[in-house]
C-alpha cells in the first residue's frame, strides 16, 4: 500500500468513464466541448458547473479535456477577484492559442466566492470575457444561486451535478480496494458511502484512513474510526446497552454499533459511570478498564499497529458492564460530558455569529468580516446595556433577529431586551409591519441602485444610525 499519495489524487478519474454517475452532466458537457473541438463557437461560450462538493465537477472537466486533447488552465476565482486581475489573467487567456494541444480550456473554480463589493467591476469584467472568449470557459460553484453571479448565470450553459448515490460511491471504493489489493467488506464500503452523504472525496479519504490505520476494511473498524453524521444520535442508547447488558457480546455490539467514535464514547462513559454505579469497588474496576482502553489507543496511534482494537472494544463494552458486580444501578440520568458540552456550545455560538454576520452583511452591504470585527462587538455593547434596551429592541425588530441571536448578543440582558421588544410590538403594531427586510427588495434593484445604496450604507446606513444614536 502506498502511503504517500492521497488516494483522491492517485485515483482521480482520468477518463470520462471513470467519473461515476453524473450522466446528464457528461452528455451536456461533451456536446458543448465537442463543438469547440470542431472549431465551432457554441452559443454559450461559458459553462457553469454547480453542485455539492466532491461529486466530480473538476474531475469531469479534466477528463473531458483529456478526451478532446485540450490543455487546461486552472484559475481559482478567489485569487482573481478584482477587475484588473481578471483582465490580466482570464482576459488574456481567453484570447490565447494552445501551446501544445488542440485547444485550451480555462477552468475557474469556486466562482461563487466572488464578492461584488471588493471586486469592483469583477463580475462585469468576467461577463465581458464570457461574451468574447475564443476558448471554452468553465466555472464551478457550490452555490450558483448567489446574487452576485446572477448575470453570469444568464450567459452560461448551466450544468447541474448531483450528490452521488451510495451505489456509485461503493463502486468507486471497490475499484480502489482492487487497485490497492485491499481486503474490503462490501458492508463496510456501504457504511463509508452512507456516511459520506454523497461526497466521493470524503468517502475516498475515509477509506484511506481506515485502510492505513488498520490494514483491513471491516464494518467494525469503519464504525469505530469513521464519525457519523450526527455524533450524539445514539449515544444514550449505547450507554444504556453497555450499562444494562446481560451478556458480554451485547455490550460489545453496543460499542461497535455506536454512532460515536470510541474516543468520544470513552469521554461519555467516564463522565457518566459515577452517575450509574454506586459501589466504589465497581467504579474502580470501570475506570481501570477505561484507562487501559485509553492507553491502548494511545499506543496504537503512535505505533500505527491497530490489531488490538477489538480488545479496546472489549474494555469499553464488557469491561464496563462487568465492572459492576455487587452494587445496583442508580436511576440518575446520563448527562453530556463537560468536554462535549463545551464543544457543542462553542459550535453553536460560532454558528450564530456566522449567520448574523451573513445577514447583516447582506442588509448593510458591507463585508462579513467587517460585520464580525466592527459591527457585532458594538451590537454586543448595545444589547448588553441594561439601562437602555430600546435601541437593542428596535435593532432586533428591524433586522428580524431571532431569539437565539438576541440571546447571543444580549447575554444576561436577554430577558430585558425581549420584554422591550414585546412592549414595542404591542404599542405600535403598524410600525413593526413597516420594517421589511431589505433582502427581498435587493434582488430587484438595478446595479446603479445597488451602488447608490452601497455608498449610502457606508455613510448613513440604518445600522450606522443606530450605532451613532447609541
Ligand atoms: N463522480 C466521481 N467519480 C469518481 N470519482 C469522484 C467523483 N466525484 C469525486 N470523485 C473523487 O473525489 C475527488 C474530488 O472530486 P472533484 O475535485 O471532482 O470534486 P468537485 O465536485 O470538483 O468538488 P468541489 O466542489 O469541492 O471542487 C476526486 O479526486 C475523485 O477521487
Ligand atoms: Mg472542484
Amino acid at each position: 500500500m502506498d502511503k504517500k499519495i492521497p488516494w483522491i489524487v492517485k485515483y482521480r478519474p482520468r477518463r470520462v468513464e471513470e467519473v461515476v454517475d453524473q450522466d446528464d452532466a457528461k452528455r451536456l458537457l461533451r456536446e458543448w466541448l465537442g463543438q469547440w473541438a470542431r472549431g465551432r463557437v457554441p452559443e454559450r461560450r461559458a459553462a457553469l458547473l454547480y453542485g455539492p462538493p466532491g461529486v466530480g465537477k473538476t474531475s469531469l472537466v479534466e477528463a473531458l479535456a483529456r478526451e478532446f486533447d485540450f490543455e487546461v488552465l486552472e484559475l481559482n476565482a478567489s485569487d482573481y477577484r478584482r477587475k484588473t486581475d481578471i483582465e490580466r489573467t482570464v482576459g488574456v487567456a481567453a484570447g490565447k492559442r494552445p501551446l501544445f494541444k488542440k485547444g485550451l480550456l480555462i477552468l475557474m473554480d469556486e466562482v461563487d466566492g466572488i464578492d461584488p463589493r471588493f471586486d469592483e467591476g469583477g463580475v462585469e469584467a468576467l461577463l465581458e470575457v464570457v461574451k468574447s472568449t475564443s476558448n471554452p470557459l468553465v466555472f464551478t460553484a457550490n452555490d450558483p444561486w448567489r446574487e452576485q453571479i446572477r448575470p453570469l448565470r444568464e450567459l452560461c450553459l448551466m450544468v447541474e451535478f448531483k450528490e452521488l448515490s451510495e451505489g456509485a460511491i461503493v463502486s468507486l471504493l471497490q475499484r480502489i480496494c482492487e487497485g490497492e489489493r485491499l481486503q474490503c467488506d462490501k458492508e463496510a464500503l456501504k457504511l463509508i458511502a452512507e456516511r459520506s452523504m454523497g461526497d466521493a472525496r470524503a468517502a475516498v479519504n475515509d477509506l484511506q484512513a481506515v485502510a492505513e490505520g488498520y490494514g483491513r476494511v471491516t464494518v467494525d473498524v469503519v464504525r469505530a474510526l469513521i464519525r457519523g453524521r450526527d455524533k450524539s444520535l445514539n449515544i444514550w442508547r449505547t450507554l444504556n446497552s453497555i450499562v444494562y447488558a446481560k451478556q458480554a457480546w451485547m455490550a460489545k455490539k453496543a460499542v461497535t454499533q455506536s454512532e460515536v467514535d470510541y474516543e468520544t464514547l470513552i469521554t461519555w462513559l467516564s463522565d457518566n459511570i459515577p452517575k450509574k454505579y454506586t459501589e466504589p469497588e465497581d467504579l474502580y474496576r470501570a475506570y481501570e478498564a477505561l484507562s487501559r482502553a485509553t492507553l491502548q489507543i494511545a499506543r496504537s496511534k503512535t505505533s500505527g499497529e491497530w490489531s488490538l482494537l477489538p480488545y479496546v472494544f472489549d474494555l469499553i463494552g464488557p469491561g464496563i458492564t462487568f465492572a459492576r458486580t455487587s452494587g445496583s444501578i442508580s436511576k440518575e440520568k446520563y448527562g453530556f460530558p463537560e468536554k462535549v458540552r463545551l464543544a457543542i456550545q462553542l459550535k453553536t455560538t460560532r454558528e450564530i455569529r456566522e449567520k448574523l454576520a451573513e445577514q447583516l452583511a447582506r442588509n448593510t452591504l458591507t463585508s462579513k468580516s467587517t460585520v464580525k470585527n466592527e459591527i457585532i462587538p458594538y451590537l454586543t455593547i448595545i444589547f448588553r446595556n441594561t439601562s437602555n434596551p430600546i435601541i437593542a429592541a428596535r435593532i432586533a425588530i428591524g433586522y428580524r433577529l431571532d431569539k437565539e441571536t438576541i440571546k447571543f448578543l444580549a447575554g444576561p440582558n436577554t430577558e430585558n431586551v425581549l420584554k422591550t421588544i414585546e412592549k414595542i410590538r404591542k404599542a405600535k403594531p403598524e410600525e413593526v409591519k413597516e420594517e421589511k427586510p431589505e433582502t427581498k427588495k435587493q434582488s430587484k434593484t438595478t446595479k446603479e441602485e445597488r451602488t447608490a445604496k452601497n455608498n449610502k450604507a457606508k455613510s448613513t446606513g440604518s445600522l450606522d444610525e443606530f450605532l451613532k444614536r447609541s
